[in-house]
């Protein structure tokens, strides 16, 4: 049992991602180019949003998303402080583009069932200084998207979906990511399809995509319909013109091949990977002394689930460090739900984020579940009795 692995990523790439990404080498161009543009024309086509920009992270379309909000271009634009919602189990940049874009967050617990944001509890944080949601599908699931569309619509608020853990989910059939004015996806290592580093950024409004756009490289007018606006300016170089603020937030077209190579398997692998996830639960279930100590967390309502890792929780009371430290001694590697509660992360105390730490359901998902790998790959029984055999060894115990 000494030999065996179940590492929470396995090899993602396939021989074709591989000669896809040298092919790029080997036409010397690099930067910005036909692999991006035909991976969002792609990606917006599949999921029907109206605008994607590819972007060399998921952090940094989160970045863009808020930096977009309060830009001078945008006739509605977000004021100094404006709260936003957002739920205390969420990845550190989901966070902080709020408070770089100088607002304010705003914490709400989660669903202990869904690990999603807990909308009971979501309501009795909005204020009048409330104006937008920052929504974390969280590995794969989300909240009843019925419900939170009809709070979004009650309170004219903004909805931006951080859907990094959940590319290819349909709610109610309409893909997760295109609810919202703004929504990312994570192209990094261990999610549904992985580029090595990369993201996607989505939004309805063209002036917004202008913005992003210009915010993506650098402020500069390349691309955007204020490449000829000043044409006329003796003082300014036609190529070389910066409307805006910005970043340099922009791919490879190494990723980007990768990336849109992999988009194409999108079905293959998430059908792959619910099959995988299916025989893993049903082999804990027939064993007597996991099916009463473990369980999973299902889909909610209305959702066809693209799942991303595999999440556990203890029925009964359990030392999980013990359990985590024992696991990976025995080749299993693990990690927590997304980073558990980030008001208990020592960065959201120096900043002081937070009044009250009162987010129950999040402290006790984080003390009582984590999560394994999911492979793409089809699984082998083996594999399977062999993950099953090291479970019931730790917990006989
Ligand atoms: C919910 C969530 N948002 C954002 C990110 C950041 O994505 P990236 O690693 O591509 O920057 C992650 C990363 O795993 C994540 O889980």
């Amino acid at each position: 049992m000494n030999n065996f692995s179940y590492p929470l990523v396995e090899n993602p790439f396939s021989d074709d991602d591989i000669k896809k990404a040298k092919s790029v080498l080997n036409s010397k161009q690099l930067t910005l180019s036909t692999n991006t543009f035909n991976f969002e024309k792609k990606f917006k086509n599949k999921i029907k949003s109206n605008f994607s920009l590819m972007v060399n992270s998921g952090s940094s379309a989160n970045l863009l998303a808020f930096q977009c909000l309060i830009n001078p271009y945008r006739k509605k634009r977000l004021e100094k402080n404006s709260e936003i919602i957002i739920p205390s189990l969420c990845w550190s940049t989901s966070l902080w583009p709020i408070i770089q874009s100088n607002l304010k967050p705003i914490f709400v617990d989660i669903n202990k069932d869904t690990l999603n944001i807990d909308i009971d509890d979501l309501e009795k944080k909005i204020t009048k200084k409330t104006k937008a949601i920052m929504l974390i599908h969280v590995l794969g699931n989300c909240c009843d998207m019925d419900r939170l569309m009809q709070i979004k619509k009650k309170h004219n608020l903004i909805l931006i979906e951080d859907t990094c853990e959940s590319l290819g989910t349909k709610f109610n059939n309409k893909y997760l990511g295109t609810f919202g004015e703004f929504s990312s996806f994570s192209f990094y290592t261990s999610h549904q399809i992985s580029a090595g580093e990369g993201g996607m950024i989505c939004c309805k409004d063209k002036n917004d995509y202008e913005i992003i756009k210009s915010l993506r490289s650098h402020g500069w007018s390349r691309g955007t319909s204020f490449e000829n606006k000043y044409k006329n300016d003796k003082y300014l170089n036609k190529k070389f013109i910066f409307f805006n603020s910005g970043f340099n937030l922009r791919p490879t077209e190494i990723s980007a091949a990768i990336g849109y190579n992999q988009f194409k398997r999108l079905e293959k692998m998430k059908n792959s990977r619910n099959s995988n996830r299916k025989k893993i639960i049903n082999a804990f279930k027939d064993n007597k002394v996991l099916r009463d100590t473990i369980s999973f967390f299902q889909p909610s309502k209305k959702v066809k689930p693209s799942w991303f890792g595999l999440p556990l929780r203890f029925y009964t009371k359990h030392n999980l460090n013990k359990i985590l430290i024992k696991l990976e001694k025995m080749g299993v590697e693990t990690r927590p739900i997304i980073s558990g509660n980030f008001t208990r992360q020592p960065a959201a105390k120096v900043y002081k984020l937070f009044k009250k730490n009162n987010f129950r359901n999040t402290d006790e998902i984080y003390n009582s579940s984590f999560f394994i790998g999911l492979p793409t790959p089809k699984l082998k029984k083996k594999k399977i009795e062999k993950l099953v055999k090291i479970f019931e060894k730790i917990f006989k115990n």
